[in-house]
């Protein structure tokens, strides 16, 4: 069975037509053989987007598409009605998606995912908590800030949303685990330190709530998006993949079909 992984494809944030896109990724998807495509979040910026483009990609590519929204796809304008919270319960509902819902591959695998949270942690500990909760440094703004709001801090959501991982993999851990989340799970995906920006804002990359969970449950597999790297490795017989396309700024090339094919990851069980 064939695996293909992709994330941050920030379909909005392109001059590329989300057409093109969904053609260039259903061309991979068949050049490549896929039986099931995941993607670890970061479609749009807005949840209307992304489920359009996530029904329109599986009507057209026919095959399964599982995926983990990212923080970009819990954004809310202003003349939206709908608070976080109920953005989140309308991705938990939606089909493809694995949030609190394990998808069972057969009897060997099987796959849990999760937004996950940041929780501050990945951040130089020369700011104060109060300095970080604001999410401000250097004139800059930490965009979910003023774009999400989860009624909740930071720090609490990672745990919660760990604690709905950590659930999930109870009920699977008879198999072997394919985990995807979004944000970062892993300290080596950070932004190395010391950095005149991301001493501060690694706060906002990734967890350490998952530390743990690697330790007690099978997980083979280890899929996030959120920092835009394009880099696998392996530690303790979990193999580390994070396949973000990224914004299109940030490609190497001009080709999106170029871009498309160097960041699909594929996982052969
Ligand atoms: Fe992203």
């Amino acid at each position: 069975m064939r695996i293909g992984v992709i994330s941050d494809l920030h379909i909005d944030r392109s001059d590329i037509d989300k057409n093109e896109m969904e053609q260039l990724l259903t061309h991979e998807i068949k050049a490549q053989e896929l039986d099931l495509l995941l993607i670890a979040g970061d479609v749009s910026s807005h949840y209307k987007m992304t489920s359009a483009f996530l029904k329109a990609l599986s009507d057209l590519a026919q095959i399964k598409v599982l995926f983990v929204p990212g923080n970009h796809d819990y954004w809310l304008k202003e003349e939206d009605t709908l608070t976080t919270p109920e953005v989140y319960e309308l991705y938990k509902n939606m089909p493809g998606s694995v949030l609190e819902a394990p998808y069972i591959i057969n009897d060997d695998w099987a796959i849990v995912g999760h937004s996950g949270w940041y929780d501050y942690t990945y951040a130089d500990a020369r700011f104060s908590e109060e300095k970080l909760t604001r999410g401000k440094f250097y004139g800059g703004t930490w965009q979910d800030k003023l774009n999400i709001d989860w009624q909740l801090h930071d720090r609490e959501l990672s745990k919660i949303f760990a604690e709905k991982v950590k659930g999930d993999l109870e009920k699977v851990k008879d198999k072997n685990i394919i985990l995807m989340t979004h944000v970062v799970t892993h300290r080596r995906y950070a932004v190395p330190m010391p950095h005149r920006l991301f001493d501060y804002f690694n706060a906002f990359i990734g967890t350490s709530d998952f530390d743990g969970l690697y330790e007690k449950y099978p997980i083979r597999y280890s899929i996030m998006g959120h920092v835009h790297f394009r880099h696998q490795f392996r530690q303790n017989d979990v193999t580390y993949i994070c396949a973000c396309l990224g914004y299109q700024r940030e490609w190497q090339t001009d080709d999106i079909h170029a871009e498309i094919r160097d960041t699909l990851q594929v996982i052969e069980i």
